[in-house]
């Protein structure tokens, strides 16, 4: 996207060529009379608008005397429009070695908006210290062209998202990840009925998410997470029909999970976890039939597994249920979800046997069912229990115990009590048992989370922790 095309490479050859042969001389660049076709109000408009950024000791001019051409701005892209060159893309932020890294006193200036055919703007890492809110500037002279507009990793940058955002309306990509933004979310982003990613994660953004959010039915990635959203989830959210990855995790969003949701036909990933959802699981889920990864861990979310058809869920690989108050038993009907990798359904209230036909999916690696109310005897073959080793989890179920005689103890389930050893004497399994040692076990194998989702592994505890919702 907005390279440097071939032709526009040969017209300066062509232009510097005979510049060259009419004046005889070299260094004659600058400007559209000296070889490289760039108005001058849009060289200094950038300029401007860079030394805003990376500070006054930066002379453009004197570095870059042709941007768009024989001397190249890492970071800068241009096109040429009508014979002339434009900037189209500008990357702020030390993204490469060699990028233009900002100055402590990072701003914007009024020259950027005058950059009239930028179709991409993104800044890494520049505005570092508060107060360094969006200039209250003009980003509706951006309308017509801004495609794609990111703010990444600016902890600097506090206040509200301008509402003057939801008039980009040419914008198919909005990333404000991991800024300080706080305050609600305009209700008029919804209207960017092109935007096909929208990732605000990372802020402190508050308030309810509008039904117009519903209404972005081009959106392929959804990214709230990590953020004090509250309220319910609008049942608008059925038009998101695009959709392959909706993360709404680390909010406070409460109330049904929406049936709507079942018109998610093509969602691959849908991660509510660590929220205040209630209401029991609803059965809509079992229509969203692209599933991938489903997790829904801590919220209150209650009912049981029973009566769903799991079966539907064929490309499941992840199901996270772990922490939201589960009752009855575990169905046997999740072992026909083949694709299944990692099985999470650890501090529960879930009771009954476990199923050795769990064993029978082929690409389980992490099975955690430990914090509940699990009883009889474990039937998995030794060759299970070496296959899984610490990735099957099964301790502080009080009543479960595995059969010795089948095979050494050594090979049996960490922290399950071996089944005569319940009716000798009491086993005590104190915290020494836990120390599971410190190695970050890498929870979601292969996850396909996307880089943009920083799925927060080190919240993983081997000890069920008491959620206040
Ligand atoms: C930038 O460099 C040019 C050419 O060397 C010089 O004429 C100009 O005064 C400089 N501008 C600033 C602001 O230092
Ligand atoms: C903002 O830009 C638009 C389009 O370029 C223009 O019509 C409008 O007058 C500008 N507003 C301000 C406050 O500069
Ligand atoms: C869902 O995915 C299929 C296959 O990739 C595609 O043909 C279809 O258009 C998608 N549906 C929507 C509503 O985007
Ligand atoms: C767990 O469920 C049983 C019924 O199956 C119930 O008696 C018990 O109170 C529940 N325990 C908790 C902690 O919710
Ligand atoms: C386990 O289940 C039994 C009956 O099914 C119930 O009485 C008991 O309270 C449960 N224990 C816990 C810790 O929930
Ligand atoms: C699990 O067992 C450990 C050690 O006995 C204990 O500290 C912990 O509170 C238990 N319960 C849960 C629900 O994790
Ligand atoms: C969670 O939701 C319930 C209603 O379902 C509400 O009463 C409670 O205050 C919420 N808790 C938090 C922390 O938002």
């Amino acid at each position: 996207m907005g390279m440097i095309s071939a032709n526009g490479v040969v017209v300066i050859v062509m232009l510097s060529l005979i510049g060259m042969c009419v004046n005889g001389e070299e260094g004659e660049y600058e400007g559209v009379e000296g070889g490289a076709p760039m108005v001058k109000t849009e060289q200094d408009a950038l300029y401007s608008a860079i030394q805003g950024f990376v500070g006054a000791g930066w002379n453009g001019s004197d570095l870059y005397p042709d941007p768009c051409g024989w001397t190249p701005i890492q970071g800068v892209s241009c096109d040429i429009f009508d014979g002339f060159w434009y900037v189209t893309d500008l990357n702020i932020g030390s993204i490469h070695d060699n990028s233009l890294t900002c100055a402590p006193d990072a701003r914007f200036s009024p020259h950027l908006f005058q950059l009239k055919y930028l179709k991409s703007l993104a800044f890494f890492d520049c505005f570092s210290s508060p107060p360094n809110a969006f200039h209250s500037g003009n980003w509706s002279a951006f309308s017509g062209t801004l495609e794609s507009l990111e703010f990444r990793s600016n902890l600097g940058l506090t206040g509200p998202i301008p509402t003057t955002f939801g008039q980009l309306e040419r914008l198919q990509s909005l990333v404000l990840i991991e800024n300080g933004l706080s305050g609600g979310l305009p209700d008029n982003i919804g209207n960017l009925r092109r935007l096909k990613r929208l990732v605000l994660s990372g802020n402190r953004l508050t308030g309810k998410i509008g039904e117009s959010y519903g209404y972005l039915s081009e959106l392929l990635i959804m990214d709230l997470s990590r953020n004090s959203l509250y309220g319910r989830l609008p049942s608008t959210f059925g038009g998101l029909t695009s959709l392959l990855k909706l993360d709404l995790s680390e909010n406070q969003l409460e109330g049904n999970i929406p049936s709507e949701i079942s018109n998610l036909k093509n969602l691959t990933l849908l991660d509510l976890s660590n929220n205040n959802f209630s209401g029991g699981l609803t059965k809509s889920i079992q229509e969203m039939s692209s599933l991938q990864e489903l997790v829904l861990s801590r919220n209150p979310i209650g009912g049981d597994l029973m009566n769903f058809e799991w079966k539907n869920l064929q490309g499941l690989e992840v199901l996270d249920l772990s922490s939201t108050r589960l009752t009855g038993g575990v169905p046997e009907s999740f072992s026909q979800m083949k694709r299944l990798r990692f099985l999470g359904l650890n501090c529960n209230n879930l009771s009954g046997n476990l199923t050795p036909k769990l064993a029978e999916l082929p690409h389980l690696s992490s099975l955690y069912v430990y914090g509940n109310n699990l009883t009889g005897e474990l039937k998995f073959t030794q060759g299970f229990y070496v296959k899984m080793g610490r990735r099957f989890g099964a301790w502080n179920n009080s009543n479960l115990c595995f059969p010795i005689g089948l095979m050494p103890m050594r090979f049996g389930p960490f922290g399950v009590k071996a089944c005569q050893e319940v009716t000798l004497s009491e086993v005590s399994l104190g915290d020494s048992g836990l120390k599971l040692g410190s190695e970050n076990q890498n929870l979601y194998l292969d996850s396909h989370y996307p880089t943009s989702f920083s799925f927060s592994k080190n919240k993983f505890n081997r000890i069920c922790l008491i959620w206040v919702w």
